[in-house]
């Protein structure tokens, strides 16, 4: 294992690689316990006299041969990070072969070659390819690429790797062999190979540019079907970059691979896409409609790599947001247009404002752009995906869809086969539109999020009104500048129509509406008004910020039923329900609470009988702000007052609606029943938003029903939850006979163990501890420990904040004992303590004091750099 003090890697420091690889040539001897790798590169050197310094870690190297020779130990040094060849300097060109030993059925860390059931597999992004083969492991060193597979037939019937296939042959002894060639100039973090028993779901189609291209959706053993779904999902993907971005595929296949054993969700390698079996195996008996939504989502997002991150690539790591900020722009797009825009934003900006605000503001807060890191694996967060997408979004809204989209023609057409950085994108888009964009930057270099603290005046004497608007740096950041804003907005008169934009202000009009903000204070002014408007700001979003605009609560509800967007009605609805929350958790006294639990009220209500609002977005509103949005709406939270306060109101919903739930909940029930079709998806979604609050009063009788009658997984999950969470009569017995009839598929077993560990109870512990004891616990299998402990530390602030302090301390502990397996996974896990800095003092306490025995032993890089980060 590295050293985790060694000092950290630092932006300012880039250099260009002083030696690249032009082509690799890599024969691997297959096989779980020992693999063999034999590979040549082909090595350039662009600065005369430079070491040949190659990455290389748990690699056993059985020789080296520098153009044709063999070199005896001395010629080279050996560390534990890798190896410097002396022969080479001074030399312009060199071919280097190494042959190198792996152990695949012992790797845990699922970081290069790997074993998942009887799948060998690899996964190289970021820094695993060194833990294939040395080699110089940084993504601006693109090479062309062949690789040989050679393994038993029997067990490795088949054999992938990235790029075409070229040739297959039986070899002796009941070995085979297949080639592969990628012909695109690719960084090794691309480099993919699967081997073992497989079956696929296949599709040919021709490319908007005339190609024959072949799609494979494959998975471990003889049954294909429950790889359909992402198979249409892909086809969906590849049409829409044709049509929305022109962009055409660029190999004769693609092959997606699902595996059991991964720690992220999926991965874009070159022309072979390995995927966690949860993004991938679906069918309605099996998955939830939340589960068919993400698996297209994350198929459009490893396919829209493919030129966002594979054919341009990223100099370095500090650019990881150029690929994964607009790649996760690019799979919202996607979602948007193949279903409904309002609710895709819906939930971008719960995820925004619940979890990347809340890691914005606490101890792991960090830039989009990092200015230093020691372990990679840590920066692939929130902040660099999801803030990341919403710089793309500003950047977007800013130029409108046209000269967006000659932006990025340029930016594909001008680094194509290349590394990039944010700076070549910005300077792609300023050169296409004309604009000048580039000020944008200055959005990656801060962490926090900026404040837009909103005044309005009306002098009716006049009819004059105004905006004046303060852009206040992050509490966080107290020295940051102000950044640029795009602000989209509208004035409501009182008809509830929209007035005309402001006819004087000092910021510069943007295309599609909406004004760009530069200053920290900006008046934006409306004459001639008869009576004082109605202002609705950040219009879907328009900028991720906090907006302080103070509203009564007969103002709000207005909004709720006058605002043009779903986006702004259902805000104003959850700006109601957190106002009364905080109130009544004591975090934030407001004189209007009343008034504004009246308002949500009668707005839910009126929600409830409108059968002319679409049941999805209904769905949503029905969804209050969860424990992360309302703590993070406070300098200093008592996370279980807020468990306590947001279970209260829902009670309280749940009795002043009962008949009107239940009859919606009944009147959808035909609607319900249709399949896949989007209109009985939102009609699901809406029941099942709902039955959470009519199992409050009925004892859990339509839960029961609704299990037992089940016409799907959606269906019958939804009603395990709500049996389960209330824990009401029949819970157990349903538990048990899901977990039974589920007991051979580890997904929909992750399924009902999440259930329990997200039980909004402090006695959930006792049955994680219980399930931890038990067949089910498999700390190796990340999707297992994301369920089970994962649930509990991230979805279970009733338990994990225990006054006891047990659900900390059995954090910890596992973080520790994790770290041994698979250190991102513990990593992740130790994220949950990074709202420590603004929990109350007595929670503080009891978290340190839990996370004390972590500091004390060996810890990987992944865990110490966090560490290090949250207060001891
Ligand atoms: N490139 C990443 C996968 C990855 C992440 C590799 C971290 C190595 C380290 C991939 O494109 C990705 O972003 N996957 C996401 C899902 C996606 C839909 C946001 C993931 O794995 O969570
Ligand atoms: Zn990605």
């Amino acid at each position: 294992m590295r050293d985790p003090d060694a000092a950290p890697v630092r932006l300012a420091d880039y250099r260009p690689p002083a030696w690249t690889v032009e082509a690799v040539d890599l024969v691997f001897e297959l096989d779980r316990e020992e693999s063999e790798v034999e590979a040549v590169l082909a090595l350039r050197c662009d600065v005369p006299g430079a070491p040949l310094r190659l990455d290389g870690e748990a690699l056993a190297l059985r020789w080296l041969e520098l153009d044709g020779r063999r070199l005896a130990a001395d010629e080279f040094h050996l560390t534990p990070e890798g190896l410097e060849v002396f022969p080479a300097q001074g030399l312009a060109r060199c071919r280097l072969r190494s042959r190198v030993g792996l152990r695949p059925a012992a790797n845990t860390r699922l970081e290069g070659l790997y074993a998942s059931g009887r799948l060998l597999l690899t996964q190289c992004e970021a820094e695993g390819f060194r833990r294939i083969s040395f080699f110089i492991d940084r993504p601006d060193v693109l090479a062309r690429w062949r690789t040989t597979l050679r393994a038993e037939r029997a067990r490795y019937p088949v054999l992938l790797a990235g790029g075409n296939r070229i040739s297959e042959r039986v070899l002796e002894d009941g070995r085979h062999e297949a080639v592969w060639e990628n012909p695109h100039p690719t960084p090794c973090y691309l480099f993919a190979l699967a081997a073992g028993p497989m079956a696929r779901v296949s599709k040919r189609l021709t490319g908007a540019d005339g190609r024959e291209i072949e799609l494979n959706v494959w998975v471990e053993g003889e049954d294909p079907e429950p790889c359909r779904y992402a198979l249409g999902a892909v086809e969906r993907a590849l049409r829409w970059d044709e049509q929305r971005f022109g962009r055409c595929y660029d190999l004769g296949v693609f092959n997606v691979v699902a595996a059991q054993d991964f720690t992220m969700g999926a991965m874009e390698n070159k022309g072979l896409n390995i995927f966690n079996a949860r993004y991938i195996l679906a069918d309605e008996r099996s998955a939830t409609d939340a589960d068919f939504l993400a698996i297209e989502s994350v198929v459009g997002h490893e396919y829209f790599h493919n030129w966002s991150g594979n054919r341009v690539t990223l100099r370095d790591w500090f650019q990881l947001s150029l690929k994964e900020g607009l790649t996760v722009f690019r799979d919202q797009e996607f979602t948007a247009d193949l279903h409904s825009r309002d609710l895709k934003r819906i939930e971008d900006v719960r995820l925004l404002r619940g979890r990347q605000f809340a890691e914005d503001a606490g101890a792991l807060a960090h830039p989009v752009r990092p200015a230093e890191y020691r372990e990679i694996n840590n920066f692939y967060t929130l902040t660099v995906y999801e803030k990341g997408a919403e710089i793309i979004r500003m950047l977007h809204t800013r130029l409108g869809e046209a000269a967006f989209r000659a932006g990025m023609d340029r930016y594909f057409s001008e680094h194509d086969g290349r590394a990039a950085t944010l700076e070549d994108f910005y300077a792609a888009h300023s050169a296409a539109s004309g604009v000048d964009c580039r000020d944008m930057l200055a959005w990656y270099a801060q962490a926090g999020t900026p404040v837009l603290a909103v005044e309005r005046h009306f002098d009716a004497d006049n009819g004059r009104f105004e905006l004046r608007i303060e852009q206040r740096p992050p509490a966080n950041v107290p020295g940051a500048g102000p950044l640029p804003i795009p602000l989209r907005f509208a004035l409501l008169d009182a008809f509830g129509d929209e007035l005309p934009p402001p006819a004087v202000h000092d910021a510069e009009a943007m295309p599609g509406g909406g004004l760009l903000l530069r200053h920290a204070r900006h008046v934006l002014r409306w004459e001639g008004l008869a009576a004082e408007p109605l202002p609705v700001l950040n219009l879907g979003f328009s900028a991720p910020v906090r907006l302080e605009l103070a509203y009564t609560a007969l103002e709000r509800g207005r909004l709720v039923r006058e605002a043009r967007d779903g986006f702004a009605r259902w805000d104003a609805l959850q700006a109601l329900a957190l106002e009364v929350l905080l109130d009544q958790a004591g975090a934030k006294p407001s004189p209007e609470s009343k008034a504004a639990e009246a308002a949500l009220s009668d707005a839910l209500g009126a929600l409830l009988g409108d059968t002319a609002a679409h049941p999805a977005f209904v769905a949503e509103c029905f969804v209050l702000p969860d424990i992360d949005t309302l703590a993070d709406a406070v300098p200093v939270a008592d996370p279980l007052a807020l468990v306590a306060a947001r279970e209260a109101l829902l009670a309280r919903l749940a009795e002043t609606h009962a008949e009107a739930l239940s009859a919606r909940f009944a009147a959808l029930e035909a609607a319900a029943g249709g399949g896949l079709a989007d209109a009985a998806m939102a009609a699901r979604r809406l029941r099942h938003a709902l039955l959470p609050l009519i199992t409050r009063r009925d004892g859990g009788a339509a839960a029961r029903a609704l299990f037992a009658g089940a016409r799907g997984m959606d269906e019958r999950f939804a009603a395990l939850r709500a049996l389960l969470h209330a824990g009401v009569e029949g819970a157990e017995a349903a538990r048990a006979r899901f977990a039974a009839e589920f007991a051979d598929d580890p997904l929909v077993t992750d399924k009902w163990i999440g259930l329990v560990a997200t039980r909004p109870q402090p006695e959930a512990l006792e049955a994680v501890q219980g399930l931890m004891a038990s067949p089910f616990w498999r700390p190796a299998n990340p999707n297992r420990v994301r369920a089970l402990l994962g649930g509990f530390a991230r979805s279970n602030p009733a338990a994990f904040h225990r006054g006891d302090g047990a659900g900390y301390r059995l954090v910890a502990e596992q973080v520790a004992v994790l770290d041994a397996i698979n250190p991102q996974v513990a990593a992740r896990l130790l994220g949950a303590f990074e709202g420590l800095p603004r929990w109350a003092p007595a929670f503080a306490g009891r978290a340190r004091a839990a996370l004390a025995p972590l500091r004390q032993g060996e810890r990987s890089r992944d865990v110490a750099e966090l560490l290090a980060r949250l207060p001891a």
